[in-house]
C-alpha cells in the first residue's frame, strides 16, 4: 500500500496532507504558505481574520473580508502554486457574502463545516474556486452529495471527515460526547467512502476523502490510509510551529497542555468545543461571562443566553490573552516544543510510509 500525491482542483500536491483552518487568526499567510511550500494543501481560516483591525467592532465584515484578501495574496506571492483554500464555517453570518468573495480570489477551494452548505455551489458559478465540505458522519455525506447533485449538479473538489478528536467545534452533540455515543474517525470514512461511491461513478471523477480529528503523527495517518481514506487533515500539530501565525503564548498553552487540560466545554454555536482548560473553562463552571460587544458573528447565537462570546474569548486568546478561549484537538498533549512545519509533514511522511510498508503484508 502507498501513498498517493493528492489531487484538488486539478492541481497536485506531494503529501496527502490538508493543514487544517483554524480561526481566530491562527491559520493565515504564514501557516499557509509554510505548508505549501513544505508539499501539503493550505487552508487559510476566515473565522474573524480582521479581529484586530481597528474598525472590527463596528464594521467586522469589511474588516474581515479586507484581512482575508491580505492573507490569501501574501500567501499566494509566497507560493504561486500550491493548493490554496479557505475554510469558511456555515454557521458564520454573511456566509453569502464571505462566499461569493472568495470565489473571486486566487485560491483552489472554500471549504465548509460548522452545519452543512447545503447553498456553497450557488456562489461558486462560474468560478474557478471549488467548493468541499466538512461532514461527521456518512448519514451528513450522503445528504451534501444527494442536495448539491440535485440542485446544483456539482460535487465537491473533497470531503473532510472530522471525528471526534477534532479540535474547535465538533460535529457531534453535547449528549454525544458526553456520553462517548459517536462514531470513530475510521467508521466515519469507511461510511463516506460507500456514499461517494456511487457519485464518483456518476460523474466519472475521484472525490477524494480526507480524515481529519487526532491524526498526529505517521501512524495515525497510516491508519486512515488502511481504512481508505486519501489523506488526512492535520491542525492541532500545527500550531505549535515557528512558522503557525497565532501569539507565542497560544503555542505554548499547547506545548503545555498535559491529557486531563484537554476537555471539552459548550460553545455559543450550539456545539460542543474542544479547549484547553485555564481560568476561563474554571470560570464557566461557576457562572457564564458577559460579553462586552457583539459583531452578530454566528446565525445560531442565542445572544441573551450564551456562555461567553465566541469571538471575543478566542479572539482574546489568540491575541496574546491566555484566560480565553484555547481551542484545540484532543491530542495536544502529545505535542512536545516548537518545530518547523517543513521537519512535521517530512517526519509524518515517513513514518506513515514506513507503517504502510510493514503492515503491507499484513492486509
Ligand atoms: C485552534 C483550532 C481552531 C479551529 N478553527 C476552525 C475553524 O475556524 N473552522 C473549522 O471548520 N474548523 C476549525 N478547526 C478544526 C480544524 O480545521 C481541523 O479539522 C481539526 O482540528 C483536525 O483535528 P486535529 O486538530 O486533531 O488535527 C479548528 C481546530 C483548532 C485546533
Amino acid at each position: 500500500m502507498n501513498l498517493k500525491p493528492l489531487t484538488i482542483n486539478d492541481k497536485v500536491v506531494k503529501f496527502p496532507i490538508i493543514q487544517g483552518g483554524m480561526g481566530i487568526r491562527i491559520s493565515l499567510n504564514k501557516l499557509a504558505s509554510a505548508a505549501m511550500n513544505s508539499g501539503i494543501v493550505a487552508t487559510i481560516s476566515a473565522a474573524q481574520p480582521g479581529f484586530l483591525n481597528k474598525n472590527f467592532r463596528k464594521n467586522p465584515v469589511k474588516s474581515n473580508i479586507e484581512a482575508l484578501k491580505y492573507e490569501i495574496d501574501k500567501a499566494r506571492a509566497n507560493s504561486k502554486n500550491g493548493i490554496l483554500g479557505v475554510n469558511l464555517m456555515h454557521a458564520a453570518t454573511h456566509y453569502d457574502e464571505y462566499a461569493s468573495f472568495l470565489a473571486k480570489q486566487d485560491i483552489d477551494f472554500i471549504v465548509s463545516g460548522a452545519g452543512l452548505p447545503l447553498d456553497l455551489p450557488e456562489y461558486l458559478a462560474g468560478s474557478k474556486v471549488k467548493g468541499a465540505f466538512i461532514i461527521s458522519s456518512g448519514r451528513a455525506a450522503r445528504i451534501m452529495l444527494k442536495s448539491w447533485d440535485r440542485r446544483y449538479n456539482y460535487m465537491p473538489a473533497f470531503i473532510v471527515c472530522e471525528g471526534p478528536l477534532a479540535g474547535g467545534h465538533l460535529g457531534f452533540s453535547k449528549e454525544q460526547m458526553a456520553n462517548g455515543d459517536y462514531e470513530s474517525l475510521e467508521k466515519i470514512v469507511i461510511d463516506t467512502k460507500e456514499v461517494v461511491k456511487v457519485y464518483e461513478e456518476k460523474y466519472n471523477i475521484k472525490i477524494p476523502i480526507i480524515a481529519g480529528g487526532g491524526v498526529h503523527d505517521g501512524h495515525d495517518m497510516a491508519d486512515m490510509i488502511k481504512v481508505g481514506a486519501d489523506g488526512v487533515q492535520i491542525a492541532t500539530r500545527f500550531i505549535a510551529t515557528y512558522e503557525c501565525d497565532v501569539v507565542e503564548s497560544y503555542k505554548q498553552m499547547i506545548i503545555d497542555a498535559k491529557e486531563d487540560d484537554v476537555v471539552t466545554t459548550s460553545s455559543p454555536a450550539g456545539l460542543p468545543g474542544r479547549v484547553v482548560r485555564n481560568f476561563l473553562t474554571k470560570t464557566l463552571e461557576k457562572h457564564n461571562l458577559k460579553r462586552q460587544y457583539c459583531v452578530d458573528c454566528l446565525k445560531s447565537c442565542n445572544k441573551k443566553d450564551i456562555p461567553y462570546c465566541i469571538t471575543e474569548q478566542l479572539g482574546n486568546s489568540t491575541s496574546g490573552d491566555n484566560k480565553g478561549l484555547i481551542f484545540t484537538g484532543a491530542k495536544a498533549y502529545l505535542v512536545e516544543k516548537m518545530d518547523y512545519v517543513e521537519n512535521i509533514v517530512n517526519e509524518i511522511i515517513r513514518d506513515c510510509k514506513l507503517d504502510l510498508k510493514l503492515s503491507g503484508g499484513l492486509l
